[in-house]
């Protein structure tokens, strides 16, 4: 048997192919490993709230209404996004993100701290009519979301489902949830989620 191990692996498709998994799944682990275990990456930043069940609700739309397709929640720690977004998104922001909404296409701003930066007036108004507030816009309207009424028939099971992941949803929260929505427009749920975004961090 030939003592050059290297050449042999080489000349040995299935064993390259092995050895190549083995090498990246070893650098992926030193990667990875730790962020388990670091405080800053697994713990939740102070102020952090769970979603109300108007917010969760509205959540909930800005996922069904495909928001995620020209919006990103996720401001890079480089000096541009920085100056036009705010700080960068932290890992503790986002430890009650079930699934997190990062995203990666921005036809639209970052929406990570969007939180505060406008009225609900100016939101109710952008939301039914991008080009009334902002003429340039290519942003789509969504005027339906002021007709839609919540029922709030699943609300206390999505909060229900949020802590069993480990959001800290008290009872009363659960036991409310369904009045805290019923009859509110899904253009105000709506609101009320992108009001809270990115307003934990001090
Ligand atoms: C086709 C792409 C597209 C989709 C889909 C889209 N947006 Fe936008 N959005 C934009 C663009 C472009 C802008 C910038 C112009 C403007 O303010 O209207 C924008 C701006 C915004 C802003 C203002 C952000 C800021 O910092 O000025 C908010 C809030 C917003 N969008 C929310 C939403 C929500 C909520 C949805 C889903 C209901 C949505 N967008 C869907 C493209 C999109």
């Amino acid at each position: 048997m030939s003592k050059n191990y290297h050449e042999k692996i080489e000349k040995s498709a299935g064993w390259l192919a092995i050895l190549t998994v083995v090498a990246i799944s070893f650098g992926t682990l030193v990667e990875i490993t730790p962020l388990m275990f670091i405080k800053e990456t697994t713990e939740p930043v102070d102020g952090l709230k769970p979603y109300t069940a108007l917010q969760m609700e509205g959540r909930d739309i800005f996922i069904r209404e495909g928001c995620t397709n020209c919006h990103s929640q996720m401001i890079r720690p480089f000096r541009h996004e920085v100056e036009r977004y705010g700080h960068y998104s932290v890992a503790g922001e986002s430890i009650w993100e079930h699934p997190f909404l990062w995203g990666s296409k921005r036809t639209g701003p970052d929406l990570a701290r969007v939180g505060g930066r406008y009225s609900d007036d100016w939101h109710y108004a952008h939301l039914m009519d991008p080009r009334s507030v902002v003429p340039q816009s290519n942003m789509p309207g969504y005027p339906w979301l002021d007709e839609n009424v919540l029922d709030g028939k699943l609300t206390a099971k999505k909060l229900e489902t949020f802590r069993s992941f480990g959001v800290p949803y008290t009872d009363e929260d659960i036991a409310g949830a369904e009045a805290a929505v019923k009859g509110k427009k899904e253009i105000e749920a709506l609101i009320a989620y992108l009001q809270s975004l990115g307003t934990a961090l001090k």
